[in-house]
């Protein structure tokens, strides 16, 4: 690109006028100014490469400028770039609801739209609330959900995720939210060892259910099978069933918020389906469009979606978003299921699953890493020391280590985790391990 004054450049811009996310503004270094995206990798403008082991916040599934999903989004920017969605409908919309039904876990056959995690989550969460509102019981009004959960940043996402720094100032805010005991095998709640573990910390969701008695709770909410902004926390199958088991004895609905874990991360296409578990509502985004534009799903089972269905209007869903089924996001996920169907995103994926295998024992036998932890895609380490703290210095002292070797990673606290597009090489992922490796002798 062509040389930039200094006053004109997009760092002076961005200095002057950009607020940015999860970013401290006083200190936070400047950021990296991006240009283009080729497959796993980010080029910056100063021609520097990155290889983005995060994919960009957990979203680009077949890799940054994929040409596939880029031309479809062209060839629907120039048909039909946005329609309000109550009242029309569109075929992108039409299809994409109808070829994700197919492949959603059993039962979840009403797709509702809308624009991120968050607001996947927060439809779920009204969804839940009004569908026992709407049956005569809207005393039902609490949600439980896990410790270190996390679901967004909207107020009823944010309610249902465990306090931290990120929420301290919104407390008073909160909606009703029990709180049960999540299964972090190396912070075991109960103060178990590994092999005298028989999921015993599903007792705290039991006892809340039992007590409760079906007079106040309306859902129970988790992320299955693996808990990321909480620390890339790994449950062992058994607890994401028998969360299912004790929602069908006690008769609540489940809602699976797979936000992160949806389109293959766990080795799967689903966590729910990894778990052979069919939740009552889902909640889908990040890779839904490849990671290409913001979209989300919430998709419920035929009893959720009845509730709704009256002569009486009050019991509609009056919810929804000026770009709700966006075409252009719609059309983008429909060319990322194509990708799915037609190329090995499996094999890809088993792909990486086996270099973080093969690296991961090896690490986890360094004096300063506590646990080491997988699911399919998803790897993280966990420093012994400080790493429950989000705040502490070390991640960002990490980061700054990784971004001079080229590597994007972004560690919470002392949780070191690898969550990379799926065109990655092995040997581009060999060389992420690498530099965590030598993060570990070399960062304080
Ligand atoms: C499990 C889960 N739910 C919800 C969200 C919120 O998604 P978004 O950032 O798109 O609002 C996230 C984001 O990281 C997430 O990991």
């Amino acid at each position: 690109m062509p040389a930039q004054n200094v006053a004109d450049s997009t760092l002076a811009w961005d200095a002057s006028a950009v607020w940015h996310p999860y970013t401290q503004m006083l200190t936070a270094p400047p950021p990296l100014a991006i240009a283009r995206g080729e497959g796993a990798w980010l080029v910056a403008e100063d021609g520097r490469r990155y290889l983005d082991a995060i994919s960009s916040w957990w979203v680009t599934l077949h890799g940054h400028a994929e040409p596939r999903i880029a031309a479809a989004i062209a060839r629907q920017a120039a048909e039909l770039e946005q329609v309000i969605f109550a009242g029309c409908t569109h075929r992108p919309a039409a299809a994409l609801a109808e070829r994700l039904r197919r492949r959603l876990p059993a039962g979840l056959e009403r797709l509702f739209f809308s624009d991120n995690g968050s607001t996947a989550v927060e439809v779920a969460i009204k969804l839940a609330l009004q569908y026992w509102h709407n049956l005569g019981y809207p005393q039902r009004r609490k949600i439980v959900a896990l410790e270190h959960a996390y679901h967004g940043d909207t107020f009823a996402a944010m309610a249902a995720g465990a306090p931290s720094p990120f929420t301290a100032a919104f407390a008073a805010w909160s909606l009703p939210v029990e709180r049960a005991p999540a299964a972090y095998c190396y912070r075991c709640p109960l103060g178990l060892r590994r092999d005298a573990c028989s999921i015993d910390c599903l007792s705290g969701l039991e006892a809340l259910l039992a007590a409760d008695a079906g007079e106040e709770i309306a859902a129970v909410l988790v992320e299955p099978l693996l808990q990321g902004a909480g620390g890339m926390i790994v449950h062992p199958v058994e607890f994401l069933q028998g969360v299912r088991r004790l929602c069908d004895r006690y008769g609540v609905p489940l809602i699976a918020d797979e936000v992160l874990t949806g389109f293959g991360r766990p080795g799967k296409m689903f966590a729910c389906e990894l778990a052979g578990v069919a939740p009552d509502l889902i909640c889908l985004s990040k890779g839904l469009t490849g990671g290409f534009l913001p979209l989300a799903v919430t998709a419920a089972t035929a009893r959720i979606y009845q509730a709704f269905l009256s002569r009486d209007r009050r019991k509609t869903f009056f919810h929804g978003h000026s770009f709700t089924a966006n075409p252009l996001g719609c059309a983008a996920a429909l060319a990322s299921l194509e990708i799915f169907e037609s190329e090995p995103v499996f094999e890809r994926i088993a792909r990486i699953a086996a270099v973080h295998a093969e690296r991961l024992p090896a690490l986890a036998a360094h004096p300063r890493v506590g646990d080491a932890r997988q699911l399919g895609t998803v790897a993280a380490i966990e420093l012994a020391e400080g790493a429950g703290d989000y705040l502490a210095g070390i991640g960002p002292r990490l980061q700054a280590f990784y971004l001079e070797r080229g590597v994007l990673l972004r560690p919470l606290g002392g949780v070191i985790y690898v969550l990379p597009p799926y065109c990655i090489q092995p040997g581009e992922l060999h060389r992420v391990w690498d530099v965590v490796a030598e993060s570990l002798d070399r960062i304080i």
